[in-house]
């Protein structure tokens, strides 16, 4: 095992007592206020048929009996279905919205253990891997407006999260953020994704939630919504 390699992340709190650096992230009220450059609000209206839902989650068990410390907390159970939190979200989005939903997924499975999933997610990191998508978005000239939705991962976006905001042309549109974590919250990601979308608007009021808070999602998600500027429609 590399050097680097470790089992498990550090909170914001535990990297400032450990002194270990968190790459783009400030360590004292990270992500509380609007981070990026962009506007905070919405001018476009969240149309159902123009707006676009994008996510990238990796529930770590189809099972939802009997789980494991660290597939508790990589899902949420709905109607006893296993969802991973990110999808979680993405899905009380589409119910408030009614916009469509792509899936970000790699072209290779992806491992489910947890710990063999953070060996190779950090050596994707290290590596500066664009890993390969099953598919792409095939109709993105539709949409006008695309929320787009990831896990932190080692302290910043999975790696196949900068595949696919390279491997698309979002010019033009309006990207709304939303992010889960487990205790490092935006993690400089806003930032990042407004460098490499120069040609789209990337609002800066991004929506971010740990995963040990994912009981009270609905209602925040619900007031984020409100809070981009317009009254997002129920279906
Ligand atoms: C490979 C890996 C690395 C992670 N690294 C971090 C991290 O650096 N900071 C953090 O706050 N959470 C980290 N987490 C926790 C996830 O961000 C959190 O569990 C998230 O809600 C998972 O979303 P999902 O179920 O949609 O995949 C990591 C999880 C995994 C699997």
């Amino acid at each position: 095992m590399k050097s680097t390699t470790r089992r498990s992340f550090l909170t914001l709190a535990g990297a400032a007592l450990t002194g270990v650096g968190v790459a783009g992230c400030s360590l004292i009220g990270a992500d509380d206020s609007p981070s990026g450059s962009g506007p905070t609000k919405i001018d476009r209206p969240l149309e159902k048929s123009r707006t676009l839902i994008a996510y990238f989650s990796v529930p770590e068990t189809e099972d939802p009996d009997n789980m494991s410390d660290d597939e508790e907390n990589s899902t949420h159970v709905v109607d006893g279905k296993v969802l991973g939190n990110t999808q979680y979200v993405a899905q009380i989005i589409e119910k408030r919205t009614g916009a469509e939903v792509f899936r970000i997924e790699t072209a290779e499975e992806l491992p489910l253990d947890h710990a063999t999933l953070e060996d190779l997610a950090l050596e994707q990191q290290e590596g500066n891997a664009r890993p390969k998508l099953k598919t792409l978005i095939p109709n993105l000239e539709d949409y006008d407006t695309v929320f787009v939705g990831y896990p932190i991962w080692w302290y910043d976006l999975p790696m196949p999260m900068y595949t696919f905001l390279e491997e698309h042309d979002f010019g033009g549109k309006d990207i709304i953020l939303f992010s889960t974590h487990g205790g490092n919250r935006l993690s400089g990601t806003v930032e990042t994704i407004t460098e490499t979308l120069s040609d789209s608007t990337v609002i800066s009021n991004a929506f971010t939630i740990s995963r040990d808070d994912m009981g009270e999602a609905e209602a925040e998600v619900g007031g984020w919504l409100d809070s981009l500027g317009q009254k997002a429609s129920a279906e």
